[in-house]
């Protein structure tokens, strides 16, 4: 251990895997030396020269801060990390991605042991810590206590959107969120296969197809006002019978350019069945009701 550990540290970082890494760099850049560990050693030394505190042990990491900050793979990772250490009076700020049901039990799990916790989902990739215009920000949920006590230190590697005492809550935004990112992945993936084989360059389709989902985007606010009103035919340009006959269009272009139809096809078929509801005058957003068990 470090001779520094001995003082009180400001905060402890547990997990210094890219985002770990990256946090621990912002608070480092401020002038604050966070005490910090990692289950495999060789990451916590690389920082010790910029003046993090490695601790040998995740205990000793615990023991040296009241504010603990974990950050890492995943929730099975932090039972198996803190298993057996005491967490009496500390404050737990777990920014592991974890399900709204698996952070409502760390949170427990936390307070049985004496804890505070708090949860946290980041919106951003490690590049995006502690670089305030590149837009990264973690939701937060669970004690607002917690949350208002150590907002200042938590603004400084990204920005801060609390969303409630449920510490579930966290989770449910920063999932809803990745889940949107991964159906947008899946269409740009099929774009691209559309123009694999052709003489389209990936890089001239490129700003035409960011632009285009871009100017789309304007559909989410449409959608959520629908879904608010329960009126989802209200102000619909592009109704859900002229989009579903314009598949067989998108489904033969596949075809024509060798490309599977398995990313389009799911949501395609949704599409038809709410039309086959007797829904055809609807936007998309009726879709959500077939997808909610
Ligand atoms: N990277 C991103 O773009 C990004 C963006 C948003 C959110 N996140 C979230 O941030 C968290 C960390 O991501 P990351 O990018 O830092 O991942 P990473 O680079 O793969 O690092 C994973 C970290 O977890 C540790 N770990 C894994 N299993 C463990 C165990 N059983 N016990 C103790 N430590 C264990 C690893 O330790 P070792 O070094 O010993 O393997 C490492 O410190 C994840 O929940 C991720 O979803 C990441």
């Amino acid at each position: 251990m470090n001779d520094d550990t001995f003082e009180r540290s400001p905060l402890t970082v547990l997990g210094l895997g890219a985002m770990g890494t990256a946090l621990v760099r912002a608070w480092l850049a401020v002038g604050l030396k966070p005490t910090v560990w990692n289950r495999t050693p060789g990451k916590a030394e690389a920082l010790a020269s910029q003046g993090a505190r490695p601790a040998a042990t995740a205990a000793e990491a615990v023991a040296a801060s009241d504010l603990v900050v974990v950050c890492l793979l995943d929730d099975a990772s932090v039972v198996q990390a803190l298993d057996g250490i005491d967490l009496t009076g500390k404050d737990l700020v777990d920014l592991t991605t974890r399900t709204p049901a698996e952070a409502r039990t760390r949170a427990r799990w936390a307070e049985e042991r004496g804890a505070r916790f708090l949860d946290g989902g980041i919106m951003a990739v490690p590049p995006m810590i502690g670089v305030p215009e590149a837009g990264g920000y973690v939701f937060y949920s669970g004690s607002r206590a917690l949350f208002d006590e150590h907002r200042a230190t938590l603004s400084i590697p990204a920005g801060t959107e609390y969303t409630g005492e449920d510490p579930g809550a966290a989770s449910l935004h920063d999932v809803a969120l990745l889940s949107a990112m991964t159906g947008m992945f899946a269409g740009i993936a099929h774009a691209f296969a559309l123009i694999r084989k052709s003489d389209v360059a990936p890089t001239s389709l490129a700003p035409l197809l960011a632009g285009w989902l871009n100017a789309m985007t304007q559909s989410v606010q449409e959608q959520a006002e629908r879904l608010e009103s329960g009126d989802y035919t209200r102000g619909v340009v592009s109704n859900l019978a002229m989009m579903s006959e314009g598949n067989a269009t998108l489904l033969r272009t596949a075809q024509e350019q060798g490309v599977t139809p398995e990313l389009l096809a799911p949501f395609m078929a949704l599409m038809e069945r709410r039309v086959a509801d007797g829904h055809g005058e609807e936007d998309v957003t009726g879709v959500v009701e077939l997808l909610v068990r």
